[in-house]
């Protein structure tokens, strides 16, 4: 997909190393155990063509996770370079991985977003995405992180 200084394409195993390094480098990211190279490659194996990367002036600037249970989307770890936002790349990520669910028959995409990412927060509602205040997360950690 061609747009105005920077195309967009999926996410593939071999584009690890420079996803997180932009990952590492962004605000509001949380990362775990789960975003090891292994951990992305499952994600990626279950949920084929699903992620986006952004590329400009030859090099991954923006990323997005992209993936579904059968009923419902989730995007994690959207992040777009400082000197490349406010460009509207962060939104035709989102725009591409919805594309995607809406074509696998999954109407509804949720995110986990810190609550103080005030900056993301304003992001996503600005994008016209709503907070959920009726619900909380509940998590049980079971098996050593390394196996999420
Ligand atoms: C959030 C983020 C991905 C936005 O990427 P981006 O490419 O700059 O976003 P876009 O240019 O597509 O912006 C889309 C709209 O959101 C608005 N927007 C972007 N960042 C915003 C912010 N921090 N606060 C309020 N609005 C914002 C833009 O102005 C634009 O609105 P418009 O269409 O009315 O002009 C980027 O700022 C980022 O990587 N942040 C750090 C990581 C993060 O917080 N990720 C989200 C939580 S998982």
């Amino acid at each position: 997909m061609a747009n105005s200084g920077y195309t967009l394409r999926p996410l593939v195993i071999a584009d690890y190393d420079a996803v997180f390094a932009l990952w590492l480098r962004s605000d509001g990211m949380g990362l775990g155990d789960g975003d090891s190279r292994e951990g992305i490659a499952k994600f990626l194996e279950r949920n084929p063509g699903l992620s986006r990367i952004a590329e400009a002036d030859g090099k991954i600037v923006g990323a997005v996770l992209c993936g579904h249970d059968g009923r419902r989307g989730y995007l994690h770890h959207l992040a777009v370079d400082k000197p490349f936002q406010k460009r509207g790349i962060g939104r035709a990520l989102i725009e591409a991985c919805l594309a995607e669910l809406r074509a696998e028959q999954i109407p509804r995409c949720s995110i986990f977003v810190y609550a103080d990412n005030h900056a993301g927060r304003a992001f996503w509602t600005n994008s016209g995405w709503i907070t959920r205040d009726d619900i909380v997360i509940i998590q049980k950690v079971f098996a050593q992180e390394s196996a999420s």
